[in-house]
C-alpha cells in the first residue's frame, strides 16, 4: 500500500513509524512532515489545509490510503473532499469530528443521551455569561472556548474576578479567535485524568491502551497549559473495574449516539477521563490520536496499524484482534525554553546517531527541521523521547536516560513525568 499521512508534530512521526513497521506499507508520504519523519517517509510540502492539493497528491501518487492526523483537517472536512474523489481516508467526516470541533456539541450529546460528564451551560452572549457567573455559587469554575484553540482554551477560575477576565480574553478579546464565539461554562472536577485513545467504525469500539498526559510547563503541575510535556502508558490507575465502566457508561454510548444523530464515527475517539468520587466522566473528546499519548501507545500496539485503520473505514473493527505488548512506556518532550510563551527557533540539536540501532528507544520528531544539513529547532515542542520497559518505573528511568542523548542550548523539559507512578505503586 501507498501511504499518505497529513501533519508534523511528534504524533505524526509515531504514525509514520507505526506505518513503516507494516509488511503492507510499500512507500510512505507525508504532508508536511518534519525532520525526523523524512527518515520513514517522503515528505511534501503540502499544507494539512490544502485540502484539494492533498487529494491531487493522493491520486498522482496512487495513494492507496491517507491517515489524517490533526484535529484541523479532519474538523474542517478534509475526509469528505477526499471521499468525494474516491480516495480512502481515515478518520471522521466533518459531521462527526465536531465531536472535538465543538464542545457545546460534545456537551449537548452527553447531556441527551446520559454520558456522564461536568454540569455546564452554553452561552454566545458574554453578557448573560458573566450574569450567570455572578449568580454561580461554587468555584473554581471551568471556562471554555467552543471551537478548537491547540489545547488552551481552557480556564480554570477560582474567583468570579477570574472568571469576568477569562470571558474577556475568550468571547470578547478573541483570544482563541472564533474559537471563542461560544461559551461552555462548566463545574470543576476533580480526580485522576486519564486518557484512552480507541478506534471506532462507526458502530464497534476498540479501545487502545490507557495512558496519561501531562499539560503544565512546569515540574508538579505548575506553570501554563501545554499541548503536553510527557505521557505515560498505561495508566495504573485505569483499572480492568473502571475499564469496563467506561466501556459501558461511556464509549459505547458515545459510539451510538453519534450514529442516532446521523453522524456515524470512523476514525479515532480519544476520551480524556477524569476519574471522580462519582465514577469516571469525560472531561473532553477528541477526533485523533493525542499527542504526546500516541508516542506511548503506537509503540506499544502489536496489531498491524493498516489493518486496523482499513477495518474503521470498512466497518469491519468486529474482526481485529487489538493487542498490545504487556509491557510500558514513558515519554518525555524535550521543548525550547520558554515554551508555550516565547522561545526561540532555528537552534542546533545534536545526538540523534545515540538512538541507532536501540530497540525499545524512540526520538520522535515534533518542531525540527533540516537546514543547510542540520537538523535545527522549529518549534516549542522540539522531540518526544519514548522508552519502553517492562514496568512503568523501568521506562521512565530509560526515557530519562535517554533525554540526555539529545542536546541543544535552550532545551528543556519536565523532570517528573510519570511520578504520579510511584503513588500506585
Ligand atoms: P480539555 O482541553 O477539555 O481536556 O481541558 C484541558 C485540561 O483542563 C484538562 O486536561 C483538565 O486538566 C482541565 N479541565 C478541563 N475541564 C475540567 C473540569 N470540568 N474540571 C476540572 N478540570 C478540567
Ligand atoms: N495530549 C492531548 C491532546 O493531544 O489533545
Amino acid at each position: 500500500m501507498n501511504i499518505l499521512i497529513v501533519g508534523s508534530g511528534g504524533r505524526e512521526h509515531a504514525i509514520a513509524w507505526s506505518v513503516s513497521r507494516s509488511k503492507r506499507a510499500e512507500k510512505i508520504y507525508c504532508a508536511p512532515g518534519n525532520a525526523g519523519i523524512a527518515e520513514l517517509a517522503e515528505c511534501v510540502p503540502i499544507g494539512a489545509m490544502e485540502f484539494d492539493r492533498l487529494a491531487d497528491f493522493a491520486e498522482e501518487k496512487n495513494i492507496d490510503l491517507t491517515i489524517i492526523g490533526m484535529d484541523d483537517p479532519l474538523v474542517g472536512g478534509i475526509v469528505d473532499v477526499f471521499e468525494k474523489r474516491g480516495l480512502r481516508a481515515f478518520g471522521p467526516r466533518k459531521n462527526a469530528a465536531i465531536l472535538e470541533g465543538s464542545k457545546a456539541f460534545s456537551k449537548d450529546l452527553m447531556k441527551k443521551y446520559n454520558i456522564p460528564t461536568a454540569a455546564y451551560e452554553t452561552f454566545d452572549d458574554p453578557d448573560q455569561a458573566l450574569e450567570y457567573l455572578k449568580s454561580c455559587a461554587k468555584y473554581p469554575v471551568v471556562l471554555k472556548a467552543d471551537g478548537l484553540a491547540l489545547g488552551k482554551g481552557v480556564l480554570i477560575c477560582n474567583s468570579f474576578a477570574e472568571a469576568e477576565e477569562g470571558v474577556r480574553q475568550i468571547m470578547q478579546d478573541k483570544k482563541f479567535g472564533s474559537a471563542g464565539d461560544r461559551m461552555v461554562i462548566e463545574e470543576f472536577m476533580t480526580g485522576r485524568e486519564v486518557s484512552v485513545l480507541t478506534f471506532v467504525d462507526g458502530k464497534t469500539i476498540r479501545p487502545m491502551t490507557s495512558a496519561q498526559d501531562h499539560k503544565r510547563a512546569g515540574d508538579g503541575d505548575s506553570g501554563p497549559n501545554t499541548g503536553g510535556m510527557g505521557t505515560f502508558s498505561p495508566s495504573p490507575f485505569y483499572t480492568e473495574e473502571i475499564d469496563r465502566i467506561c466501556r459501558e457508561t461511556i464509549m459505547q454510548p458515545t459510539v451510538d449516539a453519534m450514529a442516532s444523530e446521523g453522524r456515524p464515527f470512523q476514525g479515532i475517539i480519544f476520551f480524556g477521563l477524569m476519574l471522580t468520587e462519582d465514577g469516571p466522566k469525560v472531561l473532553e473528546y477528541n477526533a485523533r490520536f493525542g499527542d504526546p499519548e500516541a508516542q506511548v501507545v503506537l509503540p506499544r500496539m502489536k496489531t498491524d496499524i493498516l489493518d486496523v485503520c482499513e477495518a474503521c473505514i470498512d466497518g469491519t473493527l468486529d474482526q481485529i484482534d487489538l493487542v498490545f505488548e504487556d509491557n510500558a512506556a514513558v515519554c518525555v518532550v524535550l521543548a525550547s525554553e520558554g515554551y508555550p510563551v516565547s522561545y526561540e527557533k532555528n537552534v542546533p540539536m545534536y545526538g540523534f546517531e545515540n538512538f541507532k540501532g536501540k530497540e525499545g528507544y524512540y526520538c520522535f520528531h515534533a518542531g525540527t527541521k533540516l537546514s543547510d544539513g542540520q537538523i535545527v529547532t522549529n518549534g516549542g515542542r522540539v522531540v518526544g523521547i519514548t522508552a519502553k520497559g517492562s514496568t512503568l518505573k523501568e521506562a521512565r528511568e530509560n526515557a530519562y536516560r535517554a533525554a540526555e542523548w539529545i542536546s541543544f542550548s535552550n532545551k528543556y523539559m519536565r523532570h517528573d513525568i510519570g511520578r504520579a507512578i510511584d503513588e500506585a505503586e
